[in-house]
């Protein structure tokens, strides 16, 4: 429920009263007493962070959701943007995120001097001081001019943050000669096992040395099998297609409130594979605008990539992100990514699951490991312990994930 006058939300967790409301920039969420408080400095999730686990978040947010999608029925107002199901998260001031990290995007511009270096590093800084049960990672984004890369390379305090470098290069005007950088530190707790890693990169090498198919190759092959790959239009999205994506999603953890709230967010473009009327696979396209300055990036991630068991290893998942990647290309073409063309899909392939790494680049997308390579970061193109994710069992609490992209200038090659 929202008070009119003072914006603010009540809702009810264990049997007590919450109250949700805005402060500043920020938000605010406490109890009746006030004995429990959270903060959040950039969005709703932060100040819920502060109080809750995360599965008492996912319901706190699906609830909240819910109550502001009848009130937009209602009243014609926005909806709240639940940050829990969307995996871009805070941008500038970064902000706690799931899975106990502190996620931020640098948006005030392009970094090309050790002044805007210095806001990063601060921040990573700052979250050192509070690497504790609840935060163990840090991981920030930032659009940064190559020639200002090669001061980094040198830098052997700053060198040792960056993660991971991906290449603007064929994307607009305004990026072309910058890479977007990962900086990331994990606490002491928190790092990759070295037997994993080691199989990790043995899966990258398999992966990188598949041969590459065309996006008719690879509709073919499914189409052969008798398996339809399409986009859900909204028409689509109906109460048994949200019970068959809800099913496939379990391994994640979401639960159907959420693949509904996924499925209906107008940002996110559905992929999937039916065979005898049920999706069997599915992936998801999120898309984003990010200001840099005074342009904008825009980009999609390809992600929750599912494939039920008994239909897995039939190219699927290759087939149902390479249709996610062609719709992508057709409203870029349009301008119609967020109000104008795509610069850049990416996908943060678990090492863990071949599949997923062998699918990135048999569709045309580049490992960030080899293009850190080529700039001199040698030991980037990783996300270590970023997120947990349901697959083959390992000895981490958290998977090591390999960023994998395209540029505008490669997905209008291929599929134009
Ligand atoms: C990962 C997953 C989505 C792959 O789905 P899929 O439909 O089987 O994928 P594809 O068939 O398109 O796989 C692409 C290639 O990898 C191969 N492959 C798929 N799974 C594999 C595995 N476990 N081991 C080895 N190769 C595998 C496929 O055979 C195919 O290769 P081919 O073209 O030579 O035949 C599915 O296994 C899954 O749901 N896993 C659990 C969730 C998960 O890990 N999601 C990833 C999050 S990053």
């Amino acid at each position: 429920m929202k008070d009119r006058d003072t914006g603010a939300r009540a809702f009810m967790h264990a049997g007590q009263e919450w109250t949700l409301e805005q402060q500043g920039q920020g938000f605010r969420v406490s109890n009746a007493d006030g004995s429990a408080v959270g903060i959040g400095f950039a969005d709703i999730g932060g100040a819920l962070a502060g109080v809750f686990d995360l599965q008492t978040r996912r319901r706190v947010e699906a609830q909240l959701q819910e109550a502001d999608i009848e009130e937009s029925v209602q009243n014609d107002v926005q909806f709240l943007q639940g940050d829990l199901t969307s995996s871009v998260g805070a941008l500038w001031p970064p902000d706690r995120a799931s899975f106990k990290r502190i996620k931020g995007i640098y948006t005030p511009g392009v970094v090309r001097n050790q002044e805007n270096l210095t806001e990063i590093v601060n921040v990573v800084n700052e979250a050192q001081l509070i690497f504790n049960g609840e935060i163990s990672r840090v991981s920030l984004r930032a659009v940064v001019d190559i020639n200002f890369l090669e001061q980094i390379r040198k830098n052997e305090t700053v060198k040792p943050l960056v993660e991971a470098v991906i290449p603007l290069s064929g994307t607009q005007p305004a990026f072309e000669n910058a890479a977007l950088v990962y900086f990331g530190l994990n606490h002491s707790t928190r790092q990759p096992i070295q037997k994993e890693m080691e199989r990790y990169f043995v899966n990258l090498e398999a992966a990188s040395s598949h041969r590459t198919l065309t996006p008719q190759e690879i509709k073919q092959r499914v189409a052969r099998k008798g398996y339809e790959i399409r986009v859900l239009a909204k028409a689509d999205i109906t109460e048994e297609s949200i019970d068959q994506v809800a099913q496939l999603y379990e391994r994640f953890g979401w639960t159907r409130e959420e693949v509904s709230m996924i499925l209906n967010n107008q940002n996110n473009i559905i992929g999937v594979a039916i065979k005898d009327n049920a999706i069997v696979s599915a992936g998801i396209a999120e898309m984003a605008k990010i200001p840099i300055g005074s342009d904008n990036l825009r980009i999609a991630e390809i992600t929750e990539a599912a494939t039920l068991d008994e239909h897995a290893k039939n190219g699927l998942y290759t087939a149902v992100s390479s249709g996610l990647l062609e719709e992508l290309f057709q409203r870029s073409q349009r301008g119609e990514i967020l109000g104008g063309e795509l610069d850049l899909a990416y996908g943060e392939c678990n090492g863990n699951a071949l599949g997923v790494l062998k699918t990135a680049h048999i569709q045309g997308r580049a490992f960030a490991f080899y293009a850190g390579f080529s700039l001199g970061f040698s030991n980037s193109g990783v996300l270590r312990q970023h997120v947990p994710i349901a697959g083959l069992p390992i000895e981490t609490e958290y998977n090591d994930l390999f960023p994998a992209f395209i540029t505008r200038a490669k997905l209008n090659e291929i599929y134009s």
